[in-house]
């Protein structure tokens, strides 16, 4: 029997890096019941395929915020991945490239967004807003200097899920000094003003727009409502995600979340979802079900334990499976691809 490459991602992970890393990488928010339920929900999205069409030739590329991409899959932002790899954000990054793929680096990165940059990559810089606003303005500005092409908000942690890790070591526990924000001013988590704004609100989306000069997303959004306020606010995407189960537990489902988004904002901006998406059918389902662009968390930072050519492969294992998907569903563009789910609770067509 053939093994499913991406099948073993995990498990390589777990033989290969300090288990203080993996746990790291894994867990979920409090009681994990968000994290755990994530993969399932794509599971449970049917499709009524089409049959008797031609599906010799079929186009898996799109635009991101009109960045051309190879297939709607791109890389969502993550934390430590120099504590992963030494090469971190940079094999993340050239795998990326390589891919034709877009990466979305965290604010919290481990390389500066100059050599993130000049790997050639598309790349968006997520941010977190302080509660002192002007304390984010450097961080910005070299994001813009280093080619980021918008910036994505994450709205949904105006206070960091608290974690369990037991009796164990954890990350914070073995980190040396230089794989962890880089990219903030010297002395900055010392500053009155420097934690995260739990006052955050649709006015910071249009203060990050001119003072970035960069499109906004809104990374975090779980709610119709929420999704048109960001719209209204000048967002020119939204992304659905409950952070991989890492903030609010027990969280709706991503893949339960999309639909009524998707029919929220229609074609007023573009719209992305990520949160357990580990195979080509379920990012199938998620442009199924309405979303533009389809992003990975755990997924790539578990393949870069095995270093750039690792997250190569998984960007090749996921675009193959996606094309199969499309094929046996009588696709040939991902816009083909809304007319082939069900919509009834009952999985009937
Ligand atoms: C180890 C780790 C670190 C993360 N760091 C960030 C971050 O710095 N900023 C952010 O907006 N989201 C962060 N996230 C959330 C991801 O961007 C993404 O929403 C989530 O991982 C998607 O779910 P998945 O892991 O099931 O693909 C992190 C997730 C993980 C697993």
């Amino acid at each position: 029997m053939r093994e499913r490459w991406l099948d073993g991602v995990e498990k390589r992970a777990r033989d290969s890096l300090p288990a203080a890393v993996y746990r790291y990488l894994m867990q979920g928010a409090r009681e994990g019941v968000s994290a755990a339920e994530a993969v399932s929900a794509w599971q449970s999205v049917r499709f009524v395929p089409h049959v008797l069409r031609d599906v010799t030739e079929v186009d898996t590329a799109t635009t991101l915020l009109g960045t051309p991409v190879a297939t709607p899959v791109g890389i969502a932002p993550t934390t430590l991945q120099r504590a992963v790899h030494p090469e971190g954000e940079l094999a993340m990054a050239r795998a990326t490239a390589a891919a034709g793929s877009l990466m979305v680096v965290s604010s919290n990165a481990g390389t500066r967004f100059a050599e993130i940059g000049a790997t050639g990559v598309s790349w968006w810089l997520q941010a977190y807003v302080p509660a002192d606003r002007s304390l984010a303005e450097p961080l910005l500005a070299r994001a813009v200097e280093a080619g980021a092409k918008a910036v994505v908000l994450t709205v949904d942690t105006p206070v960091v899920g608290t974690k369990y890790d037991g009796d164990n070591e954890t990350i914070w526990d073995l980190l040396p000094g230089d794989v962890l924000r880089v990219n903030f001013d010297d002395g900055y988590d010392d500053r009155p003003g420097a934690a995260k704004a739990t006052d955050l609100g649709v006015g910071d989306i249009a203060w990050l727009g001119e003072i970035t000069g960069l499109p906004v997303v809104a990374k975090g959004v779980v709610r119709p409502d929420d999704a048109r306020r960001c719209v209204q606010a000048g967002c020119a995407a939204i992304w659905v995600s409950n952070h991989g189960g890492r903030q609010l537990d027990r969280t709706i489902s991503t893949a339960a979340a999309l639909p009524a988004i998707a029919s929220a904002i229609g074609p007023t901006a573009e719209l992305y979802v990520d949160g357990g998406i580990r195979s080509g059918l379920d990012v199938m389902a998620a442009t199924a079900l309405g979303a533009r662009g389809v992003f990975l968390g755990r997924l790539p930072v578990l393949s870069l334990a095995g270093g750039e050519q690792s997250v190569r492969r998984l960007h090749a294992e996921l675009a193959d499976e996606l094309v199969e998907a499309m094929r046996l569903g009588g696709c040939t563009r991902l816009s083909d691809t809304p007319a082939i789910v069900s919509h009834d609770p009952g999985n009937r067509l």
